[in-house]
């Protein structure tokens, strides 16, 4: 993706000042395009170029814009998907309804406007229940006649990675329910809570992990969320997780008319929730009281929580409400305000990076945001610095949003004493001093090296990281000792070390050693994708990895395609199918990589679709019980013939596939005048379009 300039990248749109449903059209497109633009450079790049408050700027701005024009709502807007992408290595599973996310709030007059909305719209006396919101990763359990059955994490809203055997390691998950007197245990449970790492715990976790040589979590949010998405559970069970439930999604049998019984009923039932911290308010501004009294405990709290989340407290209140596409109207997070500090820039030096691009890094004064302490703070490119006048020597203002990958805002102009000095990026690769190219539009820099020894280690790095080949134990102190030693070079080295190098490193034992030796021939088993991923072709993130592994069977499909072919595929664009044919029209790439093959690598891959598609185009909803498939088979068997199993009907349905016990999506068909089957149908169906079934 192209960069963008200030404007594109944060275009100034106040929709409050949109008259025409022209403009809101044109002014909605380039909030989207930016929104694209910074999911990518979050996503794909793991390099974002604004805050998460500016993004939410963004993300609020195009909502109230569709909300104004509903006419211009497109289905690829980011607006229609609730959350990240799920990853499939773990399974994916339905949420029996959907889990929703909540609309984000910072002003006083938004949280006096919830609360009017919410009084006008319904009737008799309404109270609000405040409570922390939580900073970790939103699970959803189902207990059926008391034992936990299945866990889920939130994925996209619809559908989630299935982390049961992972939920079962925390002692706070009871594999059976507590039935006490007053409570009777329910039929079926489905409870939906946050999983988090308190901060102390995560400090301890992050110094053990940095004394080992393994790369440390940014945050406790992510040391959760990483430590419960592991494909083996015992990793689960050696992390410090903790669980707060604070809804019930279903409970048949159990009886509760608010938000508050329905909390105080869990831990009879032994699921863990912080009742402490539920505040019952009645007025607008008494929850603004309880804002400032939440943010004013933030820092002592052992977890962290990045705001407040409002609920309506009855019921039946909140039925009444009900629901836009993806938030509740019964309920609102007032997020708190980004943290900020002012700090001073030591010096700016220049960083090289896997591929070679050079990244102005600025070096603080170190300073205490939100208790961590910040000491770096990546500055983009060149053309970003001259925009903002970011000078070596400045006072600056340097925010810390949710994740710790913290931002110069801006330079304090007004501090200036005449000493501080602009920065000019380097003619010549500060590490192997080879002459630095720029790309057309003279933003970015690049060393031209591959030998470059920068490139090496951080392509090293990231060829050993948890996301790439997964090698426990190989950090980057590891890396960079057994680099410097010249024990390892290119990426096939990884895989012919033997005990005797890797016990020249400092800390390494004999039982270390075999311990990372198990562990790298572990990762000689891998998908196509992931191995595509880790070997760090620029613009292959872990999206373009897959799409190219559902393309191509093996690597050795990828040895001489053309650019041009691969742009026949689709989310290919001209810049991706460039890298990816300079990656394999390279010898030494392809010679290492059949150094690897002779170490022993073996790579599978489940995400291949065949060529033929016979469903190609058809999307299957499927609902009730068939006797020939369990659910997930059938929705693997229409997907591999090239059709899109949903989870819900909506008038992209060809065909919605009933067997007994079907429920709403039924009536949901039947409403939007879809096709029903029935299983003879279906397989009549398949027959007359894939022929003989396997
Ligand atoms: S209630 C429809 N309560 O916030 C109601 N959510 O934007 C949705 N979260 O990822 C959930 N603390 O994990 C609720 N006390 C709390 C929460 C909370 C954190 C997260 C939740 C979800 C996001 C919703």
């Amino acid at each position: 993706m192209p960069d963008k300039d200030e404007k594109e990248f944060q275009p100034e749109v106040n929709p409050n000042e949109i008259e025409s449903k022209s403009d809101a059209r044109d002014a909605a497109e380039k909030l989207r395009d930016a929104i694209r633009y910074h999911n990518y450079r979050y996503y794909v790049e793991d390099d974002p170029v604004i805050s998460d408050a500016e993004y939410d700027d963004l993300f609020d701005n195009l909502k109230k814009l569709e909300e104004e024009y509903p006419d211009i709502v497109t289905e690829d807007s980011p607006t229609q998907k609730v959350g990240g992408e799920p990853k499939d290595e773990l399974g994916l599973v339905d949420h029996p309804t959907p889990m929703l996310s909540l609309k984000s709030v910072r002003e006083d007059d938004e949280v006096a406007n919830f609360v009017d909305n919410c009084k006008e719209e319904v009737s008799g006396d309404i109270t609000f229940v405040c409570e922390p919101k939580y900073d970790g990763l939103a699970v959803e359990l189902i207990y059926e006649e008391g034992t936990f059955v299945q866990g889920m994490t939130r994925g996209d809203g619809r559908t989630g990675e299935n982390i049961t055997s992972n939920l079962k390691t925390l002692g706070e998950v009871p594999l059976k329910l507590v039935s006490s007197d007053s409570t009777d245990i329910p039929e079926r449970l489905v409870v939906r809570g946050e999983v988090f790492m308190l901060k102390e715990e995560f400090e301890e976790l992050n110094n053990r992990r940095e004394k080992e040589g393994e790369k440390t979590f940014a945050n406790p949010r992510n040391a959760a969320a990483g430590s419960l998405r592991q494909l083996d559970p015992n990793i689960t069970a050696e992390r410090p997780l903790h669980i707060f439930f604070y809804q019930i999604a279903e409970a048949d049998g159990l009886e509760f008319d608010t938000h508050l019984e329905a909390l105080k009923m869990l831990p009879k039932l032994g699921l863990r929730a912080n009742l402490d911290y539920e505040f019952e308010c009645s007025t607008a501004e008494e929850i603004l009281d309880r804002f400032e009294e939440f943010e004013e405990q933030r820092e002592e709290m052992p977890y962290e929580f990045d705001g407040m989340v409002v609920k309506v407290n009855r019921i039946d209140q909140q039925d009444d409400l009900g629901t836009r596409t993806r938030n509740p109207r019964w309920a609102i997070a007032c997020k708190f305000p980004p943290r900020r500090s002012t700090t001073e820039i030591k010096e700016i030096t220049v960083q090289v990076g896997r591929t070679g691009k050079l990244t102005p890094i600025a070096i603080l004064e170190p300073v205490h945001i939100g208790g961590v302490e910040i000491r770096r703070a990546s500055l983009h490119n060149q053309s970003e610095i001259e925009q903002k006048d970011i000078r070596s020597g400045d006072t600056v203002l340097v925010e810390r949003a949710g994740d710790v990958i913290p931002y110069v805002v801006k330079p304090i102009t007004d501090k200036r004493d005449g000493s501080e000095k602009k920065h000019h990026m380097p003619e010549q690769c500060p590490v192997c001093g080879a002459d630095v190219v720029l790309s057309e539009d003279k933003k970015q820099a690049h060393c031209p090296n591959p030998q470059c020894e920068a490139q090496a280690k951080e392509r090293l790095q990231y060829f050993v990281g948890t996301d790439a080949m997964d090698v426990e134990g190989l950090g980057e102190r590891r890396i960079e000792q057994l680099y410097n030693k010249g024990l390892i070079e290119k990426l096939s080295d990884i895989f012919n070390l033997t005990e005797e190098d890797l016990r020249q490193l400092d800390d390494v034992a004999e039982k270390a050693a075999q311990n990372i030796l198990s562990e790298i021939d572990e990762s000689k088993k891998a998908d196509l994708h992931q191995f595509l991923y880790a070997l760090g072709i620029p613009h292959i993130g872990q999206h373009m990895a897959r799409v190219l592994a559902k393309k191509f069977k093996s690597v050795d499909d990828l040895r001489e395609i053309s650019a041009e072919d691969l742009r026949e595929i689709e989310e290919i664009g001209p810049e991706v199918a460039q890298a990816v044919e300079s990656f394999f029209s390279n010898e030494d790439a392809f010679k290492d990589i059949d150094l690897m093959f002779d170490a022993g690598l073996t790579l599978d891959n489940p995400l291949f679709q065949q060529k033929e598609q016979p469903l190609d185009g058809l999307t299957f909803v499927f609902t009730g019980n068939l006797d020939s498939w369990p659910r997930d088979e059938v929705k693997e068997l229409v997907e591999r013939y090239g059709a899109r199993a949903a989870s819900s009907v909506s008038g992209n349905t060809d065909y919605v596939v009933a067997g007994p016990g079907a429920g709403s999506k039924l009536d949901d068909a039947r409403d939007e005048g879809v096709d029903i089957l029935d299983e003879e149908e279906f397989k009549e169906l398949l027959e007359e379009k894939v022929g003989s079934l396997k």
